[in-house]
């Protein structure tokens, strides 16, 4: 056969509701299910390309050779894209980043939405969405979340089949920001594999996973309506909820810092003081603040007046994974 190259582009997402911890850790099957939003500035491009003259599987990833278990995951997937295409070739892959990789900045959702969508291209399949966002579940959780375009939900489902991400609204629904202010660049020391497998340790884990259906089904129905009052109280509960249980793991997790709580606290005095801003946190200790188009400047301000911030990212709602013709 001859080589087959495809390229891809996918948002990275910030979950409103969040996934932590999993009923099935081979199938990828969450806990519970969990509401997102695509961010456009935070994207991975990746090229794959089959070919028989290839001796093995090459990975680059922002311009340097990826090895071992980094390697391994990603060969795993394409293992997964041959399997379903009868394909025995191997694959070069080169994958950029838009942002800095391991802050707690979810990488892993635009890559694997990336991968999936140019690995089965490159392989000359032409799956769903549906069937796209279930390959990329395989390979990170929160990735299927990142294959349907703007605000998705993530239902956790019965089975393999029907435990996959579809769009609740598109992005031009509701110009929501999320400002990320990145208090520090390094690499997590535990990934959200391990904490996965280490949620159901904390005694505080049975009644998170309770509350998130009703949580969940607020969340929608304000985030339909735009109603960024009643959301953003939620998006703050369920990030808290799910770092109660990280603390509370045995061995316990730490992502936040010093620097996560201040940010935590100062959000909620700009609140008192009119500005409507609301934190959340992913498995790190950067906090990504959520507010309407017109507050983003003030938020941006405020952070950049404190010298725990290195860096601030705005993004908007993003489209969904899509190839790109080069
Ligand atoms: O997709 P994973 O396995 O890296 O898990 C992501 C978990 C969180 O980012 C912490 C929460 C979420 O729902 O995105």
């Amino acid at each position: 056969m001859s080589a087959q190259k495809a390229t891809a582009i996918a948002c990275a997402n910030i979950a409103f509701i969040k996934y932590w911890g999993q009923r099935d850790a081979e199938l990828n099957l969450p806990a519970n299910s969990s509401l997102s939003m695509n961010l456009d500035r935070l994207t991975t491009v990746t090229t794959v390309e089959f070919s028989p003259d290839y001796d093995d599987d090459l990975v680059i990833l922002d311009g340097r050779e990826v090895h071992h278990e980094a390697k391994q995951r990603i060969v795993a997937h394409l293992d997964r894209v041959r399997a379903m295409a009868g394909l025995q070739d191997k694959a070069k892959v080169v994958s950029e980043n838009s942002f800095p990789v391991g802050a707690g900045l979810a990488s892993s959702s635009s890559g694997f939405a990336a991968l999936s969508l140019a690995a089965s291209r490159a392989a000359g399949l032409e799956l769903s969405e549906r069937e796209l966002s279930i390959l990329a579940r395989f390979g990170s959780g929160s990735a299927c979340r990142s294959i349907p375009g703007g605000f998705s939900e993530w239902m956790a489902g019965t089975c393999s089949e029907d435990s996959f991400a579809k769009q609740i609204a598109p992005p031009e629904h509701w110009d929501l920001r999320d400002v990320i202010a990145i208090v520090s660049r390094v690499h997590k020391r535990v990934g959200s594999t391990e904490g996965h497998a280490l949620a159901p340790t904390s005694h505080l884990y049975p009644a998170r996973v309770a509350s998130v259906a009703d949580r969940l089904a607020e969340a929608k129905a304000a985030l339909l309506k735009k109603d960024l009052t009643t959301l953003g109280p939620l998006i703050e509960e369920d990030a808290v909820s799910m770092h109660a249980v990280m603390m509370t793991s045995r061995p316990p997790i730490y992502y936040w810092l010093p620097s996560s709580m201040r940010l935590i606290h100062e959000v909620r005095s700009w609140r008192a003081g009119g500005l409507e801003v609301y934190f959340t946190f992913d498995a790190g200790p950067n906090a990504h603040l959520i507010c309407q188009a017109a507050d983003q400047a003030e938020v941006e301000r405020r952070l950049e007046d404190m010298e725990e911030v290195l860096e601030v990212i705005v993004s908007g709602p993003g489209p969904g994974a899509r190839v790109m013709e080069l």
